[in-house]
Parts: C-alpha cells; structure tokens; sequence
C-alpha cells in the first residue's frame, strides 16, 4: 500500500522518464500532484515540460504546481548554461492540455502537508528550494511528511563539479536545510544512480516496445545518453531521478545505510559537497543508498512504459 504522494522536480529528461514512471498504469501510485523548481532548466520550462509529460502520459489532468524560479540566496546555474540544452530533447511531445493551476507549489506543499489526512511521501528529483521554503514557512508540515525520498550528491566525485553534485550545487543551502529537519529521508547519489546506465541493449529493448510513450522515452533516453558517455566514458547515460520513483515502487532493488550527513555551503571549492559520513554512528535520520538491481530495475522501467496505450 502506497503512501500518497507528491513529485516535486525539475524535467530534465532523467526527470521526465521518472514521472513516466510515476505515472504508468502498469503500478499507479497515489500522486496528489507534481511541483517544479528551476534547475536543469528555467521555471517556465520546467513547468512546462512535466505538463508535457501529463499529456504524454495521457494523464493530462495532473495538476502541476510551478514553485521556486532561483535557489534560495545563490544565482541560478541551471545545466542550461552548462550544456546548452532546453530540457528535453530527442521526442515529439504533446503540448500541455488546459491551464495549469495558480498555486504556487509552495502554498501546494503546504496545503496538502497541514490537511494531509495520513503523511505523504515527497519525492524530490531537483534542487530542494521549494521543499527548503515549505520548511521555513511552515516548520509544522514536518511531522505530516512519512519520507523525504531524494536524489542529490555525492560520496565520490560530483558531477558539477569535483566535490558536488547538481540538484545539491544549485541549492546548498536550500539542502542544508532540509537535511537538518529531521525528516525520515532516503537519498539517492550518484554512486548509486551511475550504476544504473541505459546501455545500448537496454535502450533497444525500449525502443521495440513499440507505443508512443515508450517511442518518446527512448528518443529522449538517446538523446539524454550522449552527453554522459561521452563525459564519463560510459556505456550508457545515467538514470538519475528514476531510481527515486523505483525505490517507491520496489525498495528491495536497493541496499540503503544511515548515516549522518551535512552539506557544505560555505567552501569556495566545495560548495554543494553532501559530506557524508559513511563509516559514521551519530544519530542520523538519513538513509543512503548503496548497491542497486539495475537488471531489476530496468525490467521494472519496461513493464512500466509497455504498461501504456
Ligand atoms: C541530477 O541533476 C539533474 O541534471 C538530473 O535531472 C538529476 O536530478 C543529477 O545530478
Ligand atoms: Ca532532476
């Protein structure tokens, strides 16, 4: 029995496979709504992109709550600039259907988490400031929240920059705060998510599915694949966000370990660093995960996009 739940992202093609994911009929999972932030890209595409994937999803309906349009006191470095991308390349997608809702996601996440009738799951797959501001000005939410499960930072070497990682680096600060809360959280680096590659064979088992959502994820998944073999020399791209949404669906894909945690915002080299104590006995409230099922986890993502009309 699932936990309902709220996505909060930043779409980004890891983003949009992941509210695939979220959204297929194969496992529907109670979502009461998508928040987007700025991160990979602007707000306004952001938002605009998880609408695309609604409709893709042919769940069109799906309220998508625009949030937080730059990080919490630092500049917005979004991988746009980085990479020159728009968010989501390699597929034909349907345009929005409607108009999307006025709340801002923070008034949303607050809404729900203060009337929330049983505690809800925040999957967070971006940098944290809506979830951050949500805290700040309403500190009470905490205790209706059953898990903060999030993907962000690093054990080893970032991917921003040698000591961070992106959704961490765009918002440390907005991440210092959330991981002093106290919150039940379940984190996802890239240690993990890099052993979850969309090799050549797997993204060929995606394209031969054959309907128009799996057409679409395997064009963006080739597309999105590229650039991180290329940077990294692997033999396939990364499914960073996925993992979130695979570890609600079927946690026993995953190994997880608590151990304490802090985030750097102050080092000039080492902003954005999730310093996490792996060998560490204090106190913690955070799970890390370790080792992944990639083999189960891709039969999982499959299932899931074949799972569509
Ligand atoms: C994270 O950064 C974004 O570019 C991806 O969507 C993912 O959430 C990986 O570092
Ligand atoms: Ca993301």
């Amino acid at each position: 029995m699932h936990s309902p739940l709220i996505v909060d992202c930043d779409p980004g093609v890891d983003d949009a496979i992941a509210l695939l994911l979220a959204l297929a009929p194969a496992h529907p999972l109670p979502l009461l709504g998508i928040t987007t932030v700025a991160g990979n890209v602007p707000l306004a595409l952001t938002h605009r992109n998880a609408r695309k994937i609604c409709a893709l999803a042919g769940k069109p309906e799906t309220p998508v709550y625009a949030g937080c349009p730059r990080p919490l006191l630092r500049s917005l470095a979004t991988a746009e600039e980085v990479h020159g991308a728009t968010g989501l390349q390699g597929a034909d997608l349907p345009k929005p259907v409607g108009t999307a809702p006025t709340q801002h996601a923070v008034d949303f996440l607050i809404s729900q988490l203060l009337n929330a009738a049983e505690p809800i799951t925040l999957a967070v797959l971006g940098p944290l400031t809506n979830i951050a501001v949500a805290l700040i000005q309403s500190p009470q939410i905490a205790k209706n929240i059953k898990q903060l499960v999030i993907m962000g930072g690093a054990r080893g070497q970032g991917n921003i920059t040698p000591s961070a990682e992106f959704n961490i680096y765009v918002d440390p600060h907005a991440a210092h705060v959330v991981f002093t809360a106290g919150i039940p959280t379940v984190l996802f680096t890239l240690d993990t998510t890099h052993q979850v590659l969309t090799t050549p064979e797997r993204l060929k088992r995606i394209q031969a599915i054959g309907n128009p959502v799996a057409t679409a994820a395997a064009g963006m998944l080739a597309f999105y694949g590229q650039g991180d073999r290329n940077i990294y020399n692997l033999p396939g791209g990364p499914l960073h966000d996925p993992c979130v949404i695979a570890y609600l669906l079927n946690q026993d894909l995953f190994t997880t370990k608590q151990v304490p945690i802090a985030i750097e915002t102050t080092g000039e080299q080492t902003i954005g660093r999730t310093v996490i104590d792996w060998y560490g006995e204090a106190p913690s409230t955070v799970q890390v995960a370790d080792t992944v099922n990639a083999e189960g986890l891709y039969e999982l993502l499959i299932d899931a996009l074949a799972s569509y009309s």
